[in-house]
């Protein structure tokens, strides 16, 4: 062997070395505290707590809150700074929770919209002036991904990671502002993430900690319902906890881990017609994106989404999903592509991204040993970039926050199942289960 060629493989077995030694001796920075704010009343008319959605092909919803009870449900628009050349009206509610009444919470869907352009607006015809961008119609595409958000020191260190990336759209997979039936921290949480809120679409699944029910007087969901209106009208559901989206060449469906998923429930009935509309030509990718992780080999929450999993993994299996992630354990995991507990080449990959940063800190614990199907676990806060490329290739990456650093501690290369072979695999299976009653 040539004695550089052996100068090469020594400094790389060093640095290998040197890599998994740093690693392993990790040391994880200690929990931040919850974030207080000041509340400070503004004019009654001023628009709080903004943010946008996606609201079917080229329409946007925008969201904000006004304490304001006549305040107008107006968006004006357009793509120069102060210059509006459109306007739209939407629709307003509120709702009470004991002594806790709401602002009125404004909807208004602006539309059709130019892609990959940045749209200067204003809501209800004063306050200051907020900017957003649509997302492209083609590849590439990036969505950043963060579950389990909260509002802690932790939270903000992730939102001003995410803020640092180039990204189209924000996933959550449930658990937003851990505001646990004190309903100001709905609040507070609409303040928090509005820089980036107003900025990019943020498209939300409910997870536990939205399920604000009490016995008899409170239906579960009333606040995240009012607050986080998502497009389900618009993708032929019934109900704001389960509905889809198409953006580029992705189909992505949001699913509910807490509401009814059984073969005869309405979700379940929802997601076969949904996946029947989907025209994999059109939308190679296929993602899911629901709270109770189904692929969890932390100790935390084992075995809360076997039930769901039962019920509906062999029909996402069957439609050829892509990538399933999910929150509601404080860590991060990924899986090998998986379905039935184990690895299967036909299956999806599954991410667990519940490391937001919320106040109950990380779930430390994992089970031992590793499962065969689990590529990768740690339990630090964090966020997920994925940058669907084309329509094959995907580019996912893990960042842990790291002190006040980004670090990107998890990278892979995804594949979609378009060119597999796996689709018409089952496609049979699929078509057994879309026409079942
Ligand atoms: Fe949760």
């Amino acid at each position: 062997m040539e004695p550089k060629l052996l100068l090469l493989m020594v400094v790389e077995v060093v640095v290998l070395t040197v890599g998994a030694a740093a690693s392993a001796d990790y040391v994880r920075p200690p929990p931040r505290k919850t974030l207080h704010f000041p509340w400070t009343p503004k004019s009654s008319s001023y628009p709080q707590q903004v943010h946008i959605s996606l609201a079917g092909a080229k329409h946007m919803r925008v969201t904000w809150v006004t304490s304001d009870k006549h305040s107008p449900s107006v968006v004006e628009y357009g793509t120069s700074p102060k210059n509006y050349t459109s306007k739209a009206e939407g629709e307003n509610t509120r709702y009470s929770y004991f002594l806790y009444s709401s602002g009125n919470i404004h909807h208004t869907v602006i539309g059709p919209l130019e892609d990959n352009t940045v749209y200067f607006y204003r809501c209800g015809g004063e306050g200051p002036e907020f900017q957003l961008k649509t997302p492209p119609s083609q590849f590439p595409v990036t969505f950043a991904v963060a579950g389990d958000l909260g509002q802690t020191g932790w939270t903000k260190s992730t939102l001003d990671h995410i803020d640092q990336c180039k990204y189209d759209i924000h996933m959550l997979p449930g658990d937003l502002s851990y505001a646990d039936y004190i309903q100001r921290k709905w609040d507070t949480f609409g303040e928090l993430v509005q820089p980036l809120a107003s900025a990019r679409p943020w498209m939300v699944t409910q997870g536990n900690h939205e399920k604000e029910n009490i016995p008899l007087l409170k239906d579960s969901f009333v606040s995240y319902n009012s607050r986080w209106k998502m497009p389900y009208e618009e993708s032929g559901s019934d109900s704001n906890l389960y509905y889809s989206f198409d953006v580029a060449g992705i189909h992505a469906i949001m699913l509910g881990s807490y509401t009814d998923y059984d073969e005869y429930s309405d979700q379940y009935r929802w997601l076969k017609a949904d996946l029947s509309k989907v025209d994999r030509e059109r939308t190679p990718w296929l993602l899911v994106l629901f709270h109770v992780p189904w692929y969890n080999s932390n100790e935390a929450h084992q075995g809360e989404g076997d039930d769901m999993m039962t019920a509906m993994e062999p029909l996402l299996h069957a439609a050829g999903a892509d990538v399933v992630f999910s929150g509601h354990v404080h860590a991060y995991e990924r899986s090998k592509r998986v379905y039935n507990g184990k690895s299967d080449p036909c299956g999806a990959v599954h991410i667990t991204i519940g490391d937001g940063g919320n106040k109950e800190g990380l779930a430390h614990k994992y089970k031992e040993p590793r499962p065969e199907w689990s590529v990768f676990r740690e339990a630090s806060f964090g966020h997920g970039e994925l940058n669907v490329v084309n329509s094959t290739h995907a580019f996912w990456s893990w960042h842990r926050n790291d002190d006040d650093e980004p670090v990107r501690s998890d990278e892979v290369w995804l594949t979609s199942l378009i060119g597999s072979g796996c689709l018409a695999e089952n496609s049979r299976e699929l078509r057994k289960i879309l026409s079942s009653p």
